[in-house]
């Protein structure tokens, strides 16, 4: 049992949906060139049209909607976004409709994630940057009108990250108990908090000292601190689980951006290209790829002392590469 013994009945509330425990691997040249030894988690093998964290997420999600006698998912996240595809993959297993509400422009071609949620058949609404700030209106005004035609909605949080979502990573953790007390440090990407925010509570539910650091690939500290912050409370408030303060001491860099979320420049595009070609990993150009640059130059800046054990998590995200041909073109 850990430290938290509440969790170990919410970790049961799991519809199995992805292919798991997910393989560990060595990378023999990165590690050599690194000066450290490095693992990564894969991730972005936990399915295939559902690839990558989400699904560990909507575990929980959707056993939470079941219960709740739901019948459609509603989503939200930018057009590429990587949990609406997994969410919609996720929905037709399960036989519930899916609505899916998009930042951006509707582009004239469905590429990447957004041609996957339109053979799945998800319905999609798109909204400009502007009007995606009243979000909470959009979602409100959304459940209202499916309720109106009949259906039974289940909210889901842009990145699936609220507590119950969390409960899939802090379910990762407990599939690596017995590993990771010998890595010294674990690097993921912050897109909405909710990876980092599992991965830390699972870490203290098994006293594992292993040290846990986030890589921003958008906003900054401030913003991940707030929003990892509100996913830690809502344990409390939902489900009575108090956690100690060290919890909310986080270990997050946001040098990583770089031009903007979902940009890139020439010279990130060359390190994915490198990466790929010296240890036939591929990471995707929004999160891991930044997450990864970030979990080097920490490494050479000193940050991770020489023969350290690293771990780094592939949360997948590979459909995302497919839209930037064009980027990858004057630089492949
Ligand atoms: C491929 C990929 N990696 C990492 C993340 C970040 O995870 P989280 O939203 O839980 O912070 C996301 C989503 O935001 C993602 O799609």
């Amino acid at each position: 049992m850990g430290l938290f013994p509440e969790l170990d009945a919410l970790l049961k509330k799991r519809i199995g949906l992805a292919h798991l425990p997910t393989p560990i691997e060595k990378l023999e040249r990165l590690s050599g060139e690194l000066g450290v030894t490095l693992y990564v988690k894969r991730d972005d093998l936990t399915e295939s049209v559902a690839s990558g964290n989400k699904i560990r997420k909507l575990e929980y999600l959707l056993y939470d909607a079941k219960e709740k006698g739901c019948d459609m998912l509603i989503t939200c996240g930018g057009v590429q976004s990587n949990h609406c595809r997994a969410t919609a993959a996720i929905a037709v297993r399960m036989g519930f409709a899916c609505h899916l509400i998009l930042r951006g422009d509707e582009p004239a071609i469905p590429d990447g994630n957004l041609l996957i949620d339109r053979i799945l058949g998800a319905t999609t609404a798109f909204y400009t940057r502007e009007d995606f700030k009243n979000l909470p209106e959009i979602e409100r005004d959304t459940v209202a009108m499916l309720e109106k035609q009949g259906r039974r909605p289940y909210l889901i949080p842009m990145g699936g990250s609220n507590a119950t979502g969390s409960l899939g990573y802090i379910k990762m953790i407990e599939e690596l108990k017995d590993i990771l007390p010998a890595f010294d440090h674990i690097y993921c990407a912050l897109g909405s908090g909710g990876t980092y925010a599992g991965m830390a509570i699972g870490l203290k539910h098994h006293g594992i000292s292993s040290r846990l650091r986030g890589i921003a690939v958008c906003d900054d500290v401030a913003y991940f601190k707030a929003e990892v912050t509100r996913i830690l409370r809502e344990f409390d408030e939902w489900y009575g689980i108090t956690f100690p303060d060290d919890l909310f001491n986080m270990d997050f860099d946001d040098r990583f951006v770089g031009i903007g979320y979902a940009l890139n420049t020439p010279d990130e595009l060359k390190e994915l290209i490198r990466i790929a070609r010296l240890e036939g990993l591929i990471l995707d150009p929004v999160y891991t790829l930044k997450t990864f640059l970030g979990m080097m130059q920490q490494i050479r800046e000193g940050k991770v002392a020489k023969g350290a054990k690293v771990l780094f998590i592939h949360t997948g995200g590979h459909y995302g590469i497919f839209p930037k041909g064009e980027e990858f073109k004057g630089v492949l």
